[in-house]
């Protein structure tokens, strides 16, 4: 038995459960329970980050205070995870006393170490990131490039950490310990930007005063990170009910483990900073995290997840039509942890079908009716296996190896795969062994005996199958146990139920039918769950509008699917060219597009993009929109400085790759050799709105 501890990030407060953020706190609880099945005495935190600038900012627009902004949402965090089957053994708050005193006493040891010292700061800031960002990662117009929003400059007195210090430290670290970081991209990505060298850390701020104060120094808030990072060891070292649990952080000679689970942006603050603060505080390289792991970044339906969209998808909502263990086995499986991947509505009704209702439901109704017919629903005492039961359990045992294995090495993606194979494998067996035919053996006692060694085999398989699906289908599992006549899956520590998953079950043991745990969704029942659940975003809310003639795209699922690809829609048999034959949009639906008088401040060629032109344009907005325009075949660039366009600008920003986003679209007409552009006559000022 060891000691597992794993985490998820504690999230934002700004923002409520999403299922980017569902996704790391599932895949966490199931790395969670799969250590309890082996026997581990395993812990799972989650938690909110409540401190900041980006809080204090959301807490003012919405004319409320930080704290009570924060009691709000972090509530919707924790009444959000058990919706989901996550089952937390403690969920941390960094505004909690246990926290904020924990945190002050990491900073007076880091203090007290030499490695923390005052001076004044200039830099640039993204609010999204709660981070300084070097000149060299913006975007074109100082933007973040993940928020696709300004940066700010930032200038004021300041606490540095001595992060330079660490820099051969951490290289070191990373070389001698391989695991530290995964997957091997993340790896490779954190040793590059610490060979390319650590500048001391900027680890408090005096503009703002929502955060925990600096010892000695209240003028001083903590930087957010410095705060939130300590939430892993804070919420050990003052447990929930008040309890030391620092068994559960590795150290020397010690058989705990613990292994952090987060997003790939996030990274850089867990495998850098983290390590050396803890290191700073005086902590040894035994004394660090096991492993940080950074999944990827989900999309949905094959977009982007806006804040729109996100808000859209909302994980409880899904979990209540889908059922949270059919959320749960779909994002564990279809999902390559560590890599980006895509939540498609669609392909989860499509793998529910497939795996869970034709694989695994159909073996266990099948067994069970043939149980019913055969042995009266009861395990019958024949045993005499073939060499087709030997060759089964040899491939089904190493098939569970693989699975252990598999979530051994954080992966449950395969873990699944693996699990699934030993379903197809019994699949695959009741048609080979065909116990319908052997019952009709002319000697009628070898023919019974046959049949019992066969159904036994089946139940044998499915006995342990419901103990693998666990982690990923808790409810499923128990609800299978129960049609097999089983007790819930029950983990003990020290007790590994891996090591005897395919006992054979004790001749006379009943069970009964029940009704099938994943009934086939048919084509019109797909259809309607469907039109429920795939959210209407602002884009395929635009596309609908444009096709509101187009019976065909008239279902959120194609509406989804055309917004996709952003296509514009045309009507299906009308000539899209005769205004006549247009579908009619309602008032509201052209109120909807924010059009406005722009003048290009300039125009640039795009490299290797020989339609291209990156206009500046001035909207009226503080700084000149970046906006990419399909122009270069008409207009050279100087032709366009100081001309006055008509800006569509509210559209969503769309990338065009190597750094070049546009956030917004000009109005033109012709073909794109001879396009001319929409504009207004008289000396309309800048951001004048059309309408
Ligand atoms: N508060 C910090 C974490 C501090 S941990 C000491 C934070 N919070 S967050 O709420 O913004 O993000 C939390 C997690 O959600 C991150 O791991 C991030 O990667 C993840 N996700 C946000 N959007 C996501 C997707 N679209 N897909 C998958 N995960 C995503 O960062």
């Amino acid at each position: 038995m060891a000691r597992f501890y794993v985490t998820t990030p504690i999230y934002y407060v700004n923002d409520v459960p999403h299922l980017g953020t569902a996704y790391s706190t599932i895949v966490t609880d199931a790395l969670r329970r799969y250590h309890l099945l082996r026997g581990d005495s395993a812990r799972m935190l989650t938690g909110t980050d409540e401190h900041g600038l980006k809080i204090e900012r959301v807490a003012h627009e919405k004319g409320t205070t930080p704290q009570r902004w924060a009691d709000e949402t972090s509530a919707r965090f924790r009444a959000a995870w058990p919706k989901l089957d996550i089952a937390a053994d403690d969920f941390i708050r960094t505004t909690e006393p246990r926290h904020t005193e924990f945190v002050r006493e990491l900073w007076k040891t880091i203090e007290a170490k030499g490695d923390l010292y005052e001076g004044e700061y200039e830099d640039w800031y993204c609010v999204g990131c709660e981070s300084f960002k070097t000149e060299k990662e913006l975007l074109p117009g100082n933007l973040c490039p993940i928020h696709l929003k300004p940066v700010e400059r930032l200038k004021e007195k300041t606490f540095f950490f001595r992060l330079s210090k660490y820099e051969k430290i951490l290289l070191e670290l990373y070389a001698r310990k391989p695991d530290f970081i995964a997957p091997k991209e993340r790896r490779n990505e954190i040793i590059s930007f610490v060979e390319g060298g650590l500048r001391d850390l900027s680890v408090s701020r005096t503009s703002f005063k929502w955060g925990i104060p600096v010892p000695g120094h209240d003028e001083h808030v903590m930087f957010v990170w410095f705060d939130a990072l300590a939430n892993y060891m804070s919420a050990l070292k003052h447990g929930p009910n008040g309890e030391d649990l620092m068994a559960y952080w590795p150290k020397l000679g010690s058989d705990a483990r613990a292994v952090h689970i987060v997003g790939k942006d996030i990274i850089r603050f867990h495998a850098v900073y983290w390590p050396a603060f803890l290191l700073a505080a005086g902590f040894t390289e035994d004394e660090l995290p096991s492993q940080v792991y950074a999944h990827g970044f989900l999309t949905i339906d094959g977009m982007k997840m806006s804040k729109a969209l996100r808000n859209g998808v909302d994980p409880v909502r899904l979990a209540s039509e889908v059922g949270p263990d059919v959320l749960r086995y779909h994002l564990l499986r279809a999902i390559a942890f560590g890599q980006d991947g895509d939540f498609d509505h669609a392909a989860l009704v499509e793998r529910y079908n497939a795996d869970l209702g034709k694989n695994l439901g159909n073996l266990l109704n099948r067994t069970l009716g043939l149980c019913a017919k055969y042995t009266g629903s009861k395990v019958g005492p024949g045993w005499a296996p073939t060499p087709l039961e030997d060759d089964l359990f040899a491939a089904v045992k190493i098939h569970a190896a693989d699975a252990a294995n598999e979530w051994d090495s954080i992966a449950p993606h395969r873990a699944l795969e693996a699990t699934w194979a030993i379903a197809s494998a019994a699949n695959q067996y009741v048609d080979r062994a065909a116990p319908w035919a052997a019952v009709k053996d002319a000697d009628k006692e070898r023919g019974q005996a046959r049949v019992e060694t066969i159904l036994s085999t089946l139940l044998s398989l499915l006995g342990a199958l419901s103990i693998m699906i666990w982690p990923a289908m808790p409810q499923k599992s128990a609800a299978m146990r129960k049609q097999l006549g089983l007790e819930p899956v029950e983990p003990r520590t020290g007790h590994d139920l891996f090591a005897n998953l395919f006992a054979l079950r004790a001749p006379g043991e009943a069970f009964s039918v029940g009704a099938p745990l994943f009934p086939v969704i048919d084509k019109d029942t797909e259809k309607a769950l469907l039109e429920r659940l795939v959210p209407k975003t602002d884009a395929s809310a635009a596309t609908d509008a444009a096709a509101a003639a187009t019976p065909a795209a008239a279902t959120p699922a194609a509406a989804a699917a055309l917004s996709k690809n952003d296509a514009p829609t045309k009507p299906p048999e009308a000539d899209p060219g005769s205004p006549m034959t247009r579908s009619l949009i309602a008032y509201d639906q052209f109120g909807a597009v924010d059009l406005r008088v722009g003048v290009v401040v300039s125009a640039e060629r795009v490299q290797k993009k020989d339609k291209l032109l990156q206009l500046k344009v001035d909207i009226g907005e503080e700084s000149p929109r970046s906006i990419i325009a399909g122009l270069a075949k008409t207009f050279k660039p100087e032709e366009l400085v100081g001309k006055r366009v008509i800006v569509v600008a509210n559209l969503a920003p769309r990338d065009f790759g190597g750094g070049f986003v546009s956030f917004g679209m000009l109005l033109a007409t012709g073909p794109s050799e001879d396009l001319t552009l929409a504009t207004v006559t008289g000396n309309v000022a800048p951001g004048a709105r059309l309408k």
